[in-house]
């Protein structure tokens, strides 16, 4: 029995050390324009800022990239110039806390992509990720190869909505395609620009019983951001909401957001550190 049990801890203590450290977030939608890009430097910024955490930003909305714009960043800079035998530490620029990566724009981008995936581009990165307690992909809209990818390495996807019908249709698309296709269901919902919590979680009801009913799937709500011309005003002011005012009802639902996503880790690291006990009394 004590040679099992001591058996039993040793595999535990390798998966242990196997385990990614990292937690990898995608933030996704059907349809662009949603608020994706806003969504994924707030999230990032306040697992950083208010929770501590070591957060790397990955812009992969290649070919409309904007993440630069909003943090100031050089755009030359970019994983682009992985392709001219750049080291990928070189490549990653720092601000406000985080560490970013930048896609880049231009319709050539989507020619390069292709390199990117015979130079295993995205093994490269999964090294990178080590490194981080979080990384937050801008993933671009839609199911493309690059964005599905980026969400079967993912440990959760957010999907980003508006109440706007095509952007729900193409929310619902996205998350049949990548359930289908590719079996994957870690979806986590973020229900963008509501008048109000009764049209945010009206819209997410729509969401929530299509998937129900023709997937059998489940999808948890985990946000109903407001519209705030606060969130336009710091984009053109290249400020980041969360640092101007971190009181608006934005900032807030962001806040909480994140706090869920870290309330998360904490439970499945007391889950582990329960049966390490457990093994050590049994000893
Ligand atoms: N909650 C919000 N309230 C008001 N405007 C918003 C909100 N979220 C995003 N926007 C605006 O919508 C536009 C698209 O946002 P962005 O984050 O670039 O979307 P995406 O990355 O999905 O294309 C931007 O002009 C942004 O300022
Ligand atoms: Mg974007």
């Amino acid at each position: 029995m004590n040679s099992q049990l001591e058996s039993l801890a040793k595999a535990i203590k390798r998966k242990k050390k196997k385990k990614k450290r990292c937690k990898v977030i995608t933030v996704s939608s059907g349809k662009g324009g949603v608020g994706k890009t806003g969504v994924s430097i707030s999230l990032a910024y306040a697992l950083s800022s208010i929770f501590g955490k070591k957060v790397l930003l990955l812009d992969c909305d290649i070919g409309l990239g904007n993440v630069h714009v909003v943090l100031n960043l050089r755009p030359d800079k970019s994983i682009r110039s992985l392709l001219n035998g750049e080291k990928i530490e070189n490549v990653i620029q720092s601000v406000k806390g985080l560490d970013v990566i930048l896609g880049f724009s231009g319709i050539e981008s989507f020619i390069d992509f292709e390199s990117f995936e015979s130079a295993d581009f995205i093994y490269q990165l999964e090294k990178v990720f080590e490194n981080y307690d979080y990384v937050v992909i801008d993933n671009a809209a839609g199911l493309n190869k690059q964005t599905v990818s980026f969400s079967r390495i993912a440990d959760s996807t957010y999907i980003v909505t508006t109440p706007e019908p095509t952007a729900l249709t193409d929310a619902y698309a996205f998350v049949k395609s990548m359930y289908k296709l590719y079996d994957y269901s870690s979806f986590k919902v973020i229900i963008n620009m509501c008048a109000s919590k009764r049209e945010g979680y009206k819209t997410y009801e729509r969401l929530r019983d299509s998937a129900k009913t023709f997937l059998g799937l489940n999808l948890p709500l985990v946000g109903i951001l407001p519209f705030s011309e606060r969130v336009k005003e710091c984009l053109l002011k290249k400020k980041l909401i969360l640092e101007s005012y971190p009181s608006d009802p934005y900032s807030l639902e962001i806040k909480r957001i994140v706090q869920l996503e870290v309330g998360e880790i904490i439970k499945e690291d007391l889950k582990e550190g329960f049966i390490s006990r457990l093994l050590g009394f049994l000893k």
